[in-house]
This record gives C-alpha cells, sequence and structure tokens, in this order.
C-alpha cells in the first residue's frame, strides 16, 4: 500500500496545467459502445487509469480488438504508450473464459451490465472488495423486469454478478434515482433491443451516453424529458473521438485556486458538458472568479476554465445534485476554508459512493479541525480549519475522491495520504501536477 506525505507550501500560484487526466466517464463509453458497430472505432487520449484499464481489459475479454499506432494488438504495456488506439469489434460479443474484474469501476460493471444482458452466453463481472459492496439491484432489477436472466450476491443486491444472455423486450422505465450508470445500462440495451424503448429518470443525470449514440448515428430522440429508442438492431457507426480533460479531475485544482491567496489556475482542454461543469459554478456562486471558454466541439463542447481566487463565501446546495455528485468530497474542501456555514442536503447518494462520502469527507474534515455535522443524506460545514495534531493522516478508504481532495487541502496545511493508490484510479498523473506545486514524498 502506498502513502503519500504532502509539503505545505506558501508560494502563489499561478499555473497553467494542460495535463489533467482525459475524462473517464467518456473512456469508459468508448470502449464499451465501440460493441454497437461493426466498424474499427478510433480512440485517441485515452484514460489509462486504474478503472478504464479493466474497462479495455474487459472488452478484450469479449473479443474485441486494441490496435495500437504501432500495430500492436491486445497488448495492454504498449496500448498504454500509444497516443490513439483502433477498436475492432470483429464478430461482436463472445462468451469470455474467464470472470471479467472491474476492479473500483462501477461504470464498468453497471455498463457492461447493459451492454452484455441481451446477448448470447454467461457474463460473470466482479470487483475488488469496495465495487462488491456498492448496491447492484438498482440496474439488475429493471433489466430483469425486461426479461434479462442476472442473478447476484446478496438476493441480488451485490456482485459477483451472473448473466445469462437472454432475449429482452422493448421497455417504458422510470428511473427514482438520477444515476447516469443506471440510464446508460438501459440504453446499452434498448438499442440491442428491436422495438421502441423509452427512458426517463426523476432528474436528468450526465448525458454522456445520449450523445455518443447519436454522435454515433442511432435513431433516438430526446424531449419532455424522456428518451425514445427506436432500434431495428441495425449497427451503429463506428466512434472516433479524442477524448478531452476530465472536468470532475480538473475541479480539484479549481477548489486549490480558490482557497489560495491570490492564486490563479487555468485549466486547459476540458470537457464543457453542462451536466458536468455544475460544481465550478457553485465556485463562482461562492465568490471565486470562474470564467469558462468553448474552444471546439467533438460529440460534446472542449475548452478552458480559468479560476481565480477571490472571496470564498458559504453556500447551500440542495439541487442538481447529480451534476456535481463526484465532485462534492472537493466541494467540502472549499466549504472548509469558506466564511460561514455551508450545508448540502439531498445528496443521500453520496454514501453508495467508492466509499461512503458523507462520513469519509467529515472524518478527514474533523482531522483539520473544521466543526461539521452529519446529516442523513449530506452535512453542514462550518468554514474555518483549526490544526492541533502536526501531521494529520487521512485514511483515503481506497476512495480516489478523498485521496485528492484531502491532497488539495494538503497543500496549503500539510497531509499524509493513507492508501493513495487509489487516485490512479481515475487521474494518474495528478502526484506529478502537485510535484510541481510543492514536495511529495511516496513511502
Ligand atoms: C458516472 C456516473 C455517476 C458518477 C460516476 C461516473 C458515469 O454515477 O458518480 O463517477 O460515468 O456514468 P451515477 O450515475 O451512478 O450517479
Amino acid at each position: 500500500m502506498r502513502n503519500t506525505e504532502i509539503s505545505p507550501s506558501s508560494c502563489i500560484l499561478d499555473l497553467c496545467i494542460d495535463s489533467i487526466a482525459a475524462d473517464k466517464s467518456i473512456s469508459h463509453r468508448s470502449v464499451i459502445f465501440s460493441f454497437l458497430s461493426n466498424k474499427k472505432s478510433r480512440i485517441a487520449n485515452y484514460l489509462f487509469g486504474e478503472d478504464t484499464l479493466n474497462t479495455l481489459k474487459i472488452a478484450i475479454q469479449l473479443g474485441l480488438d486494441v490496435v495500437d499506432s504501432n500495430g500492436n494488438i491486445n497488448d495492454i504495456e504498449s496500448i498504454k504508450n500509444s497516443k490513439e488506439m483502433y477498436l475492432d469489434p470483429k464478430n461482436g460479443i463472445n462468451e469470455p473464459t474467464d470472470i471479467l474484474y472491474c476492479g473500483n469501476a462501477g461504470t464498468a460493471m453497471r455498463l457492461y451490465m447493459g451492454l452484455l444482458a441481451p446477448n448470447k452466453g454467461q457474463f460473470i463481472l466482479s470487483g475488488d472488495k469496495y465495487l462488491n459492496s456498492r448496491p447492484m439491484d438498482r440496474v439488475i432489477k429493471p433489466l430483469v423486469s425486461i426479461g434479462a436472466n442476472i442473478t447476484s450476491r446478496c438476493n441480488n443486491a451485490f456482485a459477483p454478478v451472473c448473466i445469462n444472455g437472454s432475449l429482452l423486450k422493448p421497455f417504458e422505465y422510470f428511473s427514482g434515482i438520477s444515476s447516469a450508470q443506471v440510464k446508460s445500462a438501459l440504453l446499452l440495451s434498448a438499442i440491442q433491443i428491436e422495438g421502441v424503448s423509452k427512458f426517463s429518470e426523476i432528474s436528468k443525470s450526465r448525458d454522456h451516453s445520449e450523445n455518443i449514440l447519436l454522435g454515433m448515428g442511432a435513431n433516438i430522440d430526446i424531449s419532455n424529458d424522456e428518451i425514445t429508442i427506436y432500434s431495428d438492431k441495425t449497427p451503429l457507426n463506428f466512434l472516433d473521438i479524442t477524448i478531452p480533460s476530465d472536468p470532475s479531475s480538473a475541479f480539484y485544482f479549481a477548489v486549490l485556486a480558490a482557497i489560495s491567496k491570490g492564486a490563479k489556475i487555468v485549466l486547459k482542454n476540458i470537457l464543457l458538458n453542462p451536466t458536468r461543469i455544475e460544481a465550478f459554478y457553485i465556485l463562482q456562486k461562492m465568490g471565486v472568479n470562474i470564467s469558462i471558454e468553448v474552444k471546439s466541439s467533438q460529440y460534446e463542447n472542449i475548452g478552458d476554465i480559468v479560476v481565480q481566487n477571490n472571496k470564498l463565501n458559504a453556500i447551500t446546495i440542495d439541487s442538481n445534485i447529480s451534476w456535481l455528485i463526484d465532485e462534492i468530497p472537493a466541494l467540502a474542501i472549499a466549504f472548509a476554508c469558506a466564511n460561514g456555514v455551508s450545508k448540502v442536503i439531498n445528496a443521500g447518494e453520496l454514501r453508495f459512493k467508492e466509499s461512503d462520502r458523507i462520513k469519509t469527507t467529515l472524518e478527514g474534515l474533523r482531522l483539520f479541525g473544521v466543526k461539521c455535522e452529519e446529516l442523513d443524506d449530506g452535512f453542514i460545514i462550518d468554514g474555518g480549519i483549526n490544526i492541533i495534531d502536526k501531521t494529520i493522516s487521512i485514511n483515503s478508504y481506497g476512495d480516489h475522491r478523498i485521496a485528492m481532495s484531502f491532497a488539495i487541502l494538503g497543500i496549503l496545511y500539510g497531509v499524509n495520504i493513507v492508501d493513495s493508490d487509489c487516485i490512479d484510479v481515475s487521474f494518474p498523473n495528478f502526484l506529478d501536477i502537485i510535484k510541481n506545486i510543492t514536495e511529495v514524498k511516496n513511502y
């Protein structure tokens, strides 16, 4: 297990960061959706983080050929060093000879369930100890209701999950949780079911899957918050995508600028999907100077975000939670440094992420002497750091977003992150960027 010590730095930050890791959501989807075409897709700047590497390895087990720019086929080590890769679905999805290991990746597990349920064969999906204790019934139940043959541990609640491919029926499904993973699983099935299917959800979750399907030429209609999928099972067009930087990864540095006196940080080439940049607007409402400029577009808008330190006032967040769910631990760091009492409610979903993020965020903040209160569906944070112990050790509980959020606070106050390996799940070069700002020791 790796631990990381971050020393406090007092320099005034003026940074331009053009190496934020590629978007995790789009990387997962670029591989999984390539199975919906019968032609080769081209993917550049794929995220070779642990989660998305698992997605790629599973795709190879299912029969996808992954070819790098030097012509190496299915050789993960050489593909990792390649700027672009071609994904050839050849004869579609084949039954694998071994289990499909998703590691820590909820997105991989849930989206693969939707992709695989209507295909011939038996597929067993498993993950690490954290993923295997996260709820899978949110995807299993709707898929079973449309004819899928899926069983899993604890009465269909947790992975490992066993899918016996079967014929699914067109459906009309309303999801009571705002989850892009649930939505994507159902869309992936719907596109492989002959007929008309409809999906709606309690409030709109991130919409990459719809955007990619439209980009691949799928016959889908999005109106009045309902997605209608018309499918005759014809293979879709191939994907051709250069994956932009991940706004959730960029957000750690936005928070760094927000809490560092005099700081200005420019974040280059960031995915600007509106369902993904809500947290930047929250910082703006707190008083931070933020400007966002669209520079290009490929399936979705891409551009630069400039974050400049200013005042930082408390805020209450009670809506659009699914648009900032991954950023709440980092936002909590901003709340801890803000003037006044901030509050997050209606965010019970935080308990089902890579850790129970209500508990793990508050546990960390209390070690920095921050006054906070746990709510069933959120928390209250009274801004103000009050350090008593000299070295603060934060347990990441294997959650990449907890590790990186507290690493950012550590740049101001010093911190020791226990179990920091998880950072590689989504942002393998995170500590390299931090090393340009302050001293970092791994041990
Ligand atoms: C993701 C959706 C979100 C998010 C996760 C990635 C995706 O989860 O928390 O990190 O790529 O679809 P839910 O859709 O389950 O809320």
